[in-house]
């Protein structure tokens, strides 16, 4: 449901300033604070910023998280700068050998190490630097059992990916991290896991349940008494086709609490990204014009989806609401206003390919050129996702609301 705030913004543009991103952040922060509440107090809370790296987001993250996961050189840079200070960890495939040593200098917090090419690059640069205690966790493609990632949105581990380290390459990174052997700079603190996103609670915790273990059983085969971290990744599940239904954190929290039970000494650590920020976003926009083809309606929106990819990557509807505007004393044009009335429509932007959809078929009391659309559920993996040059389209504005 959109809330006040957004309406009223969303009603008061004017058709030149749209489309617009609106984003609530007090709504963001009492979500946000209700998922911390929600978790144990010892679970370590980190946001992945790729999700949405605005600086005002980050920002009004910072007083319900613990620090901030970055995927990048790029990240690392942007949010250092944002919120100075924060603990970073850095993790995402492919890390170039000047991002890793940048990242060094910037202080970064915590490597998240994809490979062992990864771990010698980083251990040389550690040691150029004069570094001799950088903090390490592993990132596992720890096995799990067929049925186990069975809801996932996007499975990444769990099966050959090129994202982290097979169990077989953990052995082989042993050797060449302090706590495990090595007298080099680079310090085991932990494993960490990201294995699949738009997981609901309990397949979350069985998939949490599972790293901890592999974890422990890699400290206990091999003594390593420093590792005593464990990331268990984010992928929280969010629902598109019904908004209200939201991750249960409250039985994530409880089932939280129970495996820091039974792994005393380890610190927790969850990374979630799209499940905090969704929400809190509103791309909202006009509709241009209204049109039939072969017995089917259309509506062409202002912008699209080179600014709200979202519903191209992953071939949903994104839920929207309709704000009618009440034009009709204004509409100047000597024709009627084009409208649709109790039929389903498709929301199609301003691109020239068909794959530029926003909503699919979906019934409507009644559009027309003119009237509002406020899409919901766009505060995450959107504009910044977004292939925004293409036609040379004008960008959205952006407004961050803090009352
Ligand atoms: C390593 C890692 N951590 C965290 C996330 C955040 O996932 P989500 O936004 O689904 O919570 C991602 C997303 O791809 C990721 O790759």
């Amino acid at each position: 449901m959109i809330t006040s705030a957004v309406r009223t913004l969303a009603t008061e543009l004017t058709g030149d300033d749209l489309p617009a991103y609106v984003y609530d952040l007090p709504a963001l922060r009492a979500h946000a604070r209700a998922v911390r509440d929600a978790l144990p107090p010892g679970l370590e809370l980190y946001y992945a910023a790729k999700a949405n790296p605005a600086p005002p987001v980050l920002r009004t993250l910072a007083p319900h998280v613990t620090g901030y996961e970055v995927a990048s050189g790029g990240e690392v840079e942007h949010v250092r700068a944002a919120v100075p200070g924060a603990p970073l960890a850095f993790g995402g495939p492919g890390k170039t050998e000047g991002e890793l040593r940048r990242a060094l200098t910037l202080g970064v917090e915590r490597f998240h190490v994809e490979s062992e090419q990864e771990l010698r690059l980083l251990a040389g640069a550690a040691k150029d630097a004069g570094l001799d205690a950088v903090d390490v966790l592993l990132r596992v493609n720890v096995p799990l059992a067929s049925d186990e990632l069975g809801g996932a949105a996007l499975a990444m581990g769990g099966r050959p990916s090129p994202f982290g380290l097979d169990p077989e390459a953990v052995q082989r990174c042993l050797p060449l991290l302090s706590g495990a052997g090595s007298r080099g700079p680079l310090r085991l603190r932990g494993i960490h896991a990201h294995l699949a996103s738009g997981l609901d609670a309990p397949a979350q915790l069985t998939v949490a349940a599972a790293i901890a273990d592999w974890a422990r059983k890699l400290s206990e085969r091999h003594g390593l008494d420093d590792l005593t971290e464990v990331n268990v990744g984010g992928g929280m599940g969010v629902d598109y086709a019904h908004p209200d239904r939201r991750f249960d954190w409250a039985a994530y929290g409880k089932g939280m609490a129970d495996l820091a039970l039974r792994h005393p000494g380890r610190t927790l650590r969850i990374e979630p990204g799209r499940a905090l920020t969704v929400y809190c976003g509103w791309y909202v926009t006009e509709v241009l014009d209204i049109k039939h083809s072969g017995g089917e309606a259309f509506a062409v929106l202002r912008g699209g989806t080179h600014h709200i990819r979202t519903p191209a990557t992953k071939q949903h509807d994104q839920p929207f609401q309709v704000l009618p505007m009440d034009t009709t004393a204004t509409w100047t044009r000597p024709w009627a206003r084009p409208a649709v009335r109790e039929e389903p429509v498709t929301l199609v932007g301003q691109l020239c390919t068909p794959k530029d959809v926003l909503a699919r078929r979906v019934q409507v009391p009644e559009l027309r050129a003119g009237d509002r659309v406020a899409f919901a559920m766009a505060g995450a993996y959107a504009w910044n996702i977004s292939h925004h040059d293409f036609l040379m389209h004008p960008r959205p504005g952006f407004h961050y609301l803090d009352t």
